[in-house]
């Protein structure tokens, strides 16, 4: 993949980066105006052309759209286009779905990190909503519901009866103990009815 041309050295040259390289690891840094997102754009493109995957997570939207409306006819069917933005194409995600019971304890995790994120929750304040929703998570996980699951599971004790008898006895579930309290009781004593 060639990058430039190099008018410094005293024998202009091509500036290539190889596959290998660009598989490794790319920093792209410069002051604003300096070409970035053009040379994101240019190594994109190139790599749609010859038939290589790639991922562009673009919090702005501009680069995104450069780069879909120039995708090639051969490859407009291996693009998905995902704006969580645009309401009349709605796309559905589930951050629980198809994982694999040893990844489960992982997701839950980084599913309960983002929630603490977003709702400023910390082990210093909010200890048990933390483990609530922790546990919560698994047994979902463990059933292989949905994240739809989540306020069904902590308001309906019938759905909840439901997926603590239906959790896999093989999978690490069995360990959740909600704290040593019935899952049953706990909802109730966190103030969920
Ligand atoms: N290799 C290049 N040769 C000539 N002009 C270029 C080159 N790369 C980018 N430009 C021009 O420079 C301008 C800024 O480029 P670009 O938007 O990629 O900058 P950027 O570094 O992404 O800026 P920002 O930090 O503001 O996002 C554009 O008008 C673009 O056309
Ligand atoms: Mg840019």
């Amino acid at each position: 993949m060639i990058l430039g041309t190099d008018y410094v050295s005293t024998n202009i040259k091509p500036v290539r980066l190889s596959t290998d390289a660009l598989r490794r690891h790319l920093y792209i840094i410069g002051k604003s105006g300096t070409g970035k997102s053009v040379l994101l754009d240019n190594l994109i493109t190139d790599l749609i052309e010859n038939g290589s995957g790639c991922c562009l997570i673009d919090p702005h939207g501009d680069l995104a759209e450069a780069v879909a409306s120039r995708v090639p006819q051969k490859r407009i069917n291996d693009v998905i286009y995902f704006d969580p933005a645009d309401l009349s194409y709605s796309l559905g995600y589930d951050p629980l779905a198809c994982t694999a019971p040893d990844n489960r304890p992982l997701v839950a995790e980084n599913v309960l990190s983002a929630f603490a994120h977003v709702w400023g929750l910390s082990a210093q304040h909010t200890p048990r909503l933390l483990h609530i929703l922790r546990n919560a998570l698994r047994l979902l996980l463990d059933n292989q519901e949905t994240l739809l699951g989540l306020p069904h599971l902590l308001t309906n004790a019938r759905y909840r009866e439901r997926l603590l008898r239906r959790r896999p006895k093989t999978t690490e579930s069995r360990e959740v103990t909600w704290s040593g309290t019935s899952a049953r009781e706990i909802p109730a004593r966190a103030g969920v009815r």
